[in-house]
């Protein structure tokens, strides 16, 4: 019954996603996540990518080209730091959801890895530039030592998030070892 980590996460994606919306990858890897977004948005919407690895958009675009969705997305080769500057303020009100698989690529250079300023950073940015009703959602991998930092501050962080702004959620298996993966979602609730 209970979903697992990442279908948990595509569900609040497909919750809050409708056609022809803007959305935002934040961490593409392999593009597992972008080619979610890309089907959810429809012909009409966009999905904007980030990531800082050139191999890793590489591989997202093949994932997508082989669906024939690459039209309605645009990968940036950038920090997702950079997102309110990139993305063009007048689709800023159109995001409704974002996701963040934090960590290193999976079968890619596990030394290259999300960090926490940035992440905080790019979380911030998108709270402030989306509407009411957006969600961000992230999932946050901290078995590995920069991890565990990235962990603690992000979490640092949404705690002091005005409730009357943003519901924050916590979604984790508590009996799961090995430092099991878990997802944090920040569901807007005002401008
Ligand atoms: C766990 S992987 C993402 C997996 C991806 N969602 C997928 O479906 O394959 C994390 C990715 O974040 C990227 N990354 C690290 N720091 C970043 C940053 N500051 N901005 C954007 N991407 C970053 C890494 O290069 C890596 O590809």
């Amino acid at each position: 019954m209970l979903k697992r980590v990442l279908p948990y996460a595509h569900s609040l994606l497909e919750a809050a996603i409708e056609e022809g919306d803007v959305t935002v990858d934040a961490t593409v890897g392999n593009g597992h996540d972008t080619y979610v977004l890309a089907k959810l948005v429809g012909p009409n919407g966009k999905v904007y990518g980030f990531d800082i690895q050139q191999v890793a958009l590489e591989n997202a675009h093949k994932r997508l080209q082989e669906s024939n969705l690459q039209k309605r997305v645009e990968l940036f080769l950038k920090s997702h730091d950079q997102i309110e500057s990139v993305i063009p303020t007048e689709f800023h009100k159109k995001i409704k959801a974002a996701i963040f698989n934090l960590g290193y690529l999976p079968g890619g250079d596990k030394t290259i890895v999300t960090t926490p300023d940035s992440s905080v950073s790019a979380v911030k940015q998108l709270l402030t530039i989306m509407p009411a009703g957006g969600i961000i959602v992230i999932v946050v991998y901290h078995g590995h030592p920069e991890g565990q930092i990235e962990r603690d501050q992000l979490i640092q962080y949404v705690r002091t998030i005005d409730q009357k702004q943003a519901q924050v959620l916590q979604y984790q298996f508590l009996n799961q070892i090995n430092h099991a993966p878990f997802v944090i979602a920040i569901e807007k609730i005002k401008a």
